[in-house]
């Protein structure tokens, strides 16, 4: 296994649409998940798309409370029309926060890393995790979903700001 480097915004791959996996099960993708998954533990992160590593294909990584799932080829679709307000950040775009609209239900589907079809229903923190991460398989940063960049900052700046609002 391997650390891998993460792309930052402003690299082009991580503005174009990836492609679909032909077979999850072949061993340069199994190669890239035991990658992946070591990049993501090692970053602290939650989630992270292959893009991020420079790999433009339809794939990421996610905890899901403590496991660390895969998914390939994945499909998300809303189970409602409401939104939340809710803060995120990206590896992509390391130090920074902002609050980003997201559906509060999602289910989702698509392939395990043996090929089998696998699905399921998210909410809350899992269902924003599953949307900002397939954005990344469209070119799409959670910044591009901001409706109100006022909201934007430095992590280091709104944990400051929280502290003193707390005092
Ligand atoms: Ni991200």
């Amino acid at each position: 296994m391997a650390l891998l480097k993460i792309a930052r915004m402003g690299h082009p791959v991580l503005l174009g649409q990836a492609a679909p996996v032909a077979d999850p099960t072949a061993p340069d993708m199994r190669r890239l998940v035991a990658d992946m998954a070591e990049t993501l533990l090692d970053s602290g992160g939650i989630g992270l798309a292959a893009p991020q590593v420079h790999v433009p294909l339809r794939l990421f990584l996610w905890r899901d409370a403590d496991r660390l799932r895969v998914l390939f080829n994945p499909e998300i679709i809303p189970l409602d029309d409401m939104l939340e307000l809710g803060w995120e950040g990206c590896l992509s775009i390391p130090g920074l926060r902002g609050q980003v609209p997201r559906h509060a239900r999602v289910a989702w589907r698509g392939f395990d890393q043996h090929g089998a079809p696998v699905e399921g229903e998210a909410s809350g923190l899992g269902a924003r995790v599953l949307q900002h991460e397939n954005d990344h398989l469209d070119g799409i940063f959670y910044l591009m979903r901001m409706e109100d960049l006022s909201m934007l900052g430095f992590t280091e700046e709104l944990a400051r700001a929280e502290a003193a609002r707390d005092e």
